[in-house]
C-alpha cells in the first residue's frame, strides 16, 4: 500500500465542542489513497518540540485531495493543532495501516463508536454502499460532542441512536447498552472507542455470533513498525502492533482479558 510524506495545507479548522475540533487538509496524495480505518501521523508544529508525530484516524475523505482529521485536545500537541489556522501547513505521513474490511454486499451493519473513536466511521460509512443499512451507535461524555458528529451520520442516511455518560442526549448510560437489541438485524459489526467499550462490544458480538471488527487504538510514537511502542496482547500468545498489523482487526484476534 502507498504511504506518503505530505506538506497538507489547513483548509478550515473547526470547534465541534469543548475540546473537539475538525480540521480539513489538502493532502492530495494521501487523500488519494486513503482507505477508511487508515490513519495518519501528524507533525504538530513546524518546530521540533513536540518532536513526535501525534496518529489521527482519516475521519472522511473525498479520495482526491481533502481529508479531515477529528482532534480531541488532550496534551500539548493536540492543543498545537488546535490552535492552528488555515493556510498554515501542517507534514503528514500515510495514509498507514490497515483499514476496515468490507461486509457482504447489502447485508446491515452495524457501527458503534464511543468518543473520539467515532472518528474513522464516518469515512466508513460514506463508502458503504448504500449508506442506509448503517445502524450507528453513538456514546460519549456530552451530548454536545455528538451533536455535529451524528449528524455527519444521518446525512448519509444512516439510523443514529445515541447514548451520553451524563445523560445530556440520547440513553443515559453506555452505548454498549444499545447494542445487543441491534444485533438479530445485523451481519456485522464495527467499533471504535476506548479498550473497555471495544472489549465489550466483541464480547456481545461473540455472544450473539455476529462477526465483528475493531479499530485500536494505542500510543504511537512513529506509526510505522519500528518503535514496537504500540502492542497489544493478541489471542494465541501473539502480540499486535496497532500500526502494522492494525488498527482494524477482527476482534476474535485481541486478548481482551489481558
Ligand atoms: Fe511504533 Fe507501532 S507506533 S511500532
Amino acid at each position: 500500500m502507498p504511504e506518503y510524506q505530505e506538506n497538507s495545507i489547513i483548509d478550515s479548522i473547526d470547534r465541534l465542542a469543548e475540546s473537539f475540533y475538525r480540521l480539513s487538509l489538502r493532502a492530495p496524495r494521501i487523500a488519494s489513497a486513503a482507505r477508511p480505518g487508515q490513519f495518519v501521523m501528524v507533525s504538530c508544529g513546524p518546530f521540533l518540540d513536540p518532536l513526535l508525530r501525534r496518529p489521527f484516524s482519516i475521519h472522511r475523505c473525498n479520495g482526491s485531495d481533502t481529508l479531515q482529521l477529528l482532534i480531541r485536545v488532550v496534551g500539548r500537541g493536540t492543543e498545537l493543532l488546535a490552535r492552528c489556522r488555515p493556510g498554515q501547513n501542517l507534514n503528514l505521513i500515510g495514509p498507514l495501516g490497515h483499514g476496515f474490511n468490507p461486509p457482504a454486499a447489502k447485508t446491515p451493519i452495524c457501527l458503534i463508536g464511543g468518543g473520539i473513536g467515532i472518528a474513522p466511521l464516518l469515512f466508513w460509512a460514506e463508502r458503504l454502499e448504500p449508506p442506509e443499512r448503517c445502524t450507528v451507535l453513538l456514546g460519549s461524555r456530552t451530548g454536545e460532542e455528538l451533536i455535529q458528529l451524528a449528524a455527519g451520520f444521518r446525512d448519509l442516511g444512516c439510523r443514529v441512536e445515541i447514548a451520553t455518560d451524563d445523560g445530556s442526549l440520547g440513553h443515559h448510560g453506555l452505548v454498549t447498552d444499545l447494542l445487543a437489541a441491534h444485533l438479530p438485524a445485523t451481519a456485522k459489526a464495527y467499533a471504535c472507542g476506548p479498550m473497555p467499550m471495544m472489549a465489550a462490544v466483541a464480547q456481545i458480538c461473540r455472544d450473539a455470533k455476529v462477526a465483528c471488527e475493531v479499530s485500536l487504538e494505542a500510543h504511537m510514537a512513529c506509526g510505522l513498525g519500528a518503535c514496537l511502542g504500540c502492542t497489544v496482547h493478541g489471542t494465541g500468545n501473539r502480540y499486535l502492533h496497532v500500526c502494522k498489523n492494525g488498527p482494524v482487526v477482527n476482534a476474535e484476534e485481541v486478548a481482551w482479558q489481558r
